[in-house]
């Protein structure tokens, strides 16, 4: 064996071993966070130790719930279904469901047997606050009509109360809220929203979100419905078109009440009978028409605030370590906070002292939380909006490629990765080189198109590619790419979707 051979051998051992490495890591999150969902939507119980045999009769439990295949394993569409918008209430709330049994058989008796109900039929409720970009108009109507959804397929009434005895509450927080570390809200995506049951009578919306009534965003008029859904005394139903399952949906033309939504609400209000006039009044979701335009304030200011980076591509893209999002474009940036609002552009320079504009890639380190710029042959390092000592520098001598597609940081490596065609480059921050054995083949990463624009990696857990109006998401798990689809009309967080 010559000598060069020889090293050759021993480098691809080596990529073996790191490359296994960092998989196990992502495997083994991906497991505590399987783990964690199915504690909090209550498929497991709290803080234990799991048999294998546990684990795979909830998971089973979960995907029977999600309509998926039933197969008790952790796979990607499993693991993608987790990660989907979705009310935070319990999917269970039986112990005995916690011990493997035949999952889910008496789903139906149970939910009709829980005598958490009101024992009056008219309720008071109040709105106590909301977005400031939502028009007070606008959502008591909304609110009144998810109300009268159901009170006009049952003998409930309800009407808005002055004073603060309200029956019903609604209010919109951000993260822990004080009612318990379970109920802390996650930013946007994941959990909505929750509510309680009677008679507690309040429902908790996540302001993180991009909530509209408008029909593109996350509609809150459905959210609203299915919420109030619980404080009447409604589980989750396992009938996907169902209000009250436990997914989010968008308004569909259709009826918003299903039948089993009536069926439910009725079986728990049963001796109280039909509504006061005597029938069911059900009306389609084309019906709600009216929450689909924004006051016209709110339409034009959003217009002209997204209308530069969202009519086409933009430079970079990056989260900072408190979650705000910042997108690159010639000369300007824009950040949006985590609560959704899409500041106006600002100029690049006036932040990061001599940073060109067009720039080709950034990044925020997760190890130190500095500001990473790329372009050309040279890179910029800002701590907060300081330009730090011997930056720019050229960083294409330190083995980087001139004109980087993109940056991120990855964190199964805990350095940042540069993008360039049909290369990857790991690149420690603290020793300003690229890692040895880089860079490697775009192959690695399975599914990423070569010469993408931009890439971020997102607090929810996936990383994702930009490319024209293209996104990819990359799930760091089985590094593999699991979805894609068009940024613009996708992803909310973005905050295009109402230019
Ligand atoms: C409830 O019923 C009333 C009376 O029929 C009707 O005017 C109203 O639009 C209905 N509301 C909903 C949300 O179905
Ligand atoms: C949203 O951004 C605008 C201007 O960029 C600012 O005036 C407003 O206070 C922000 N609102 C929130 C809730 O952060
Ligand atoms: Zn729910
Ligand atoms: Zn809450």
């Amino acid at each position: 064996m010559t000598h060069r051979r020889m090293i050759a051998e021993i480098c691809s051992l080596l990529l073996i071993i790191s490359l296994c490495s960092c998989m196990d890591l992502g495997a083994e999150d991906d497991l505590q966070n399987a783990k964690a969902f199915l504690v909090k939507y209550g498929y497991l119980e709290d803080e234990k130790d799991y048999s294998k045999t546990q684990l795979a009769a909830a998971v089973r439990n979960f995907q029977w719930t999600a309509h998926l295949p039933v197969n008790g394993d952790l796979n990607d569409a499993t693991v993608l279904q987790m990660h989907l918008p979705r009310c935070g209430m319990k999917d269970v709330s039986q112990t005995k469901w916690l011990h493997g049994g035949p999952f889910y058989t008496n789903h139906r008796r149970k939910r009709y047997t829980m005598k958490s109900k009101w024992y009056k039929r008219h309720l008071t409720y109040q709105i106590l606050n909301w977005p400031w970009y939502l028009s007070s108009r606008q959502l008591r109507h909304a609110v009144k009509a998810a109300f009268q959804l159901w009170g006009n397929v049952s003998s409930l009434t309800f009407s808005e109360a002055a004073g603060d005895s309200a029956d019903i509450r609604l209010a919109f927080f951000d993260g822990e809220h004080n009612d318990g570390a379970r109920h802390a809200f996650d930013g946007p995506g994941g959990a909505l929203a929750h509510a309680f049951f009677p008679r507690r009578g309040e429902a908790h919306f996540d302001n993180a979100e991009h909530w509209s009534l408008n029909g593109k965003g996350r509609n809150l008029f459905v959210v609203l419905a299915h919420e109030i859904g619980h404080t009447l005394g409604l589980q989750h139903s396992s009938f996907k078109n169902a209000l009250m399952s436990p997914y989010y949906k968008k308004l569909g033309k259709e009826y918003v009440l299903n039948f089993d939504d009536i069926l439910a609400i009725q079986m728990l209000y049963a001796t109280e009978g039909a509504p006061s006039n005597g029938k069911l009044v059900q009306r389609p979701g084309k019906d709600f028409s009216m929450f689909e335009d924004w006051s016209t304030e709110n339409s034009e200011s959003s217009t002209k605030k997204t209308s530069s980076y969202c009519q086409s591509m933009f430079d970079a893209i990056m989260w900072d370590l408190k979650q705000t999002l910042y997108i690159f474009k010639g000369r300007n940036y824009w950040m949006i906070s985590p609560s959704g609002n899409v500041s106006e552009p600002q100029l690049s320079q006036e932040r990061w002292k001599k940073l060109p504009a067009f720039i080709e890639a950034a990044a925020v380190s997760g190890s130190d939380g500095k500001f990473y710029f790329f372009k050309g042959g040279r890179c910029w390092r800002y701590k907060g909006s300081r330009l730090e000592v011997g930056f720019p520098r050229k960083c294409s001598d330190d083995g980087l490629p001139r004109h980087p597609d993109t940056a991120l940081y990855f964190k199964p490596l805990g350095h940042l990765v540069i993008f360039k065609g049909d290369k990857y480059y790991v690149f420690n921050e603290k020793s300003l080189t690229v890692e040895p054995y880089y860079p490697r083949s775009l192959q690695d990463w399975k599914g990423v198109p070569h010469n993408t624009n931009a890439a971020l990696n997102h607090p929810n857990g996936f990383i994702y590619f930009f490319k024209g109006e293209n996104y990819w998401t990359f799930n760091q798990a089985n590094l593999k790419v699991s979805t894609s689809g068009k940024w613009m009309q996708d992803l909310s967080w973005l905050g295009c979707q109402n230019s």
